[in-house]
């Protein structure tokens, strides 16, 4: 039987790449049953009046699973993301992203393999409590953090990490100054890492962590933090290892999973057939994981390192001049 998956193609760069990332799920064997729905930016061009309609909830709440291209935000004015909208509705409390060095890059380093857990539903990013004062000149919002949503996501963590045979989880936080929300998310992590003796664990206050990861990353194994840290985090961690074109990411939760690239829409190369496929194509590759399909997972992986390694027809964000299509098609033709 074939499995139902809801494929959302986003903004900007986003149908060209999930298009790439399609045909190399065409080339396994695999069987999907594909639901094309629209949000965002495509959802209100299309005539819709809410960015998140109706009929994306109950695909997404039929298939369970996601393949998602990335989604425009409006700065400032204008509605509320859609992304976090989405994380939050379907609970997908876990956004993990793996940073693993590939061949062919300009990065400075070719040993990394780091996986960034991130909470995904509150802390900065839960929207509550959104104000600017009527002169314009006073904004606040509220940073939630609560005990279930840290134990959820720690274990999350450290389950992960044992089952993967890793070898350490780090947790980063700032509970010296944000001593209530960070206070309280280290004081469940020490809790939960004493059930795991089995792994090292450590604690780094996350301004240093961004240090330490660009001194000497090859020492990070897990790192488990809060939404805003660990969006910033795992950026960082795709710079490592050259960029966001390379940087797949899964969003997680008990009853349903969405996998797309860590970046953007990029507006400013949509439309021009350069960006770079592999974010979102190593992000098939997680799902192809998450369905226990772990051998047409790993072929995916082989033949991205193989176009990388070859080089002939990389993108140009890694020094490349080859085109989507075209690089796409290059890792096709290694499965
Ligand atoms: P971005 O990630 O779209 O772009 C940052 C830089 O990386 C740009 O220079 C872009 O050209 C480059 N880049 C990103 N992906 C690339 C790829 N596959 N190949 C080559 N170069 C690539 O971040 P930005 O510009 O801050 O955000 C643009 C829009 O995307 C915003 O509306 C933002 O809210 C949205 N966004 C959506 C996400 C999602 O759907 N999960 C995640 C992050 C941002
Ligand atoms: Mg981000």
């Amino acid at each position: 039987a074939s499995t139902p998956l809801t494929v959302i193609k986003g903004d900007g760069i986003g149908p060209d790449i999930v298009d790439a990332a399609l045909k190399v799920i065409d080339a396994l064997d695999v069987d999907f049953d594909y639901d094309y729905v629209e949000v965002g930016q495509a959802a209100l061009d299309a005539g819709e009046t809410d960015p998140l309609p109706q009929q994306a909830i109950d695909s997404i709440e039929r298939t369970g699973l996601v393949l998602k291209g990335p989604v425009t935000t409006p700065v400032g004015q204008g509605y509320r993301s859609v992304n976090v909208a989405m994380r939050k509705h379907f609970d997908l409390y876990a956004n993990v992203r793996p940073t693993l060095s590939l061949p062919g890059t300009k990065s400075r380093y070719d040993n990394l393999d780091i996986i960034t857990v991130r909470e995904n539903t509150g802390g900065m990013y839960s929207g509550q409590g959104q104000t600017v004062s009527e002169d314009g000149n006073r904004a606040e919002a509220l940073s939630v953090i609560t005990r279930s949503e840290s134990e959820h996501i720690l274990r999350f963590a450290f389950e992960m990490a044992r089952a993967r045979g890793r070898k350490k989880v780090t947790l980063a936080h700032k509970a010296n100054i944000m001593k209530s929300t960070s206070g309280l998310f280290l004081k469940v992590g020490r809790e939960i890492a004493e059930e795991y003796d089995d792994l090292e664990y450590e604690e780094v206050i996350v301004d240093a962590c961004a240090m330490k990861l660009v001194m000497a990353p090859e020492k990070f194994d897990v790192i488990v933090t809060t939404n805003l840290f660990g969006d910033i985090i795992s950026d960082l961690c795709a710079g490592l290892i050259g960029g966001l074109g390379l940087a797949p990411g899964a969003n997680i939760g008990d009853d349903c999973a969405m996998f797309e690239a860590v970046h953007g829409s990029a507006p400013d190369i949509a439309g021009q057939n350069i960006a770079n496929p592999t974010s979102v194509i190593l992000a098939t590759a997680l799902m192809l994981d998450h369905l226990d399909l772990d051998d047409q997972a790993e072929r995916i992986r082989q033949a991205v390192r193989g176009a990388m390694a070859d080089g002939d027809r990389t993108t140009p964000d890694i020094g490349g001049e080859g085109s989507t299509q075209g690089f796409a098609d290059a890792i096709i033709e290694r499965l």
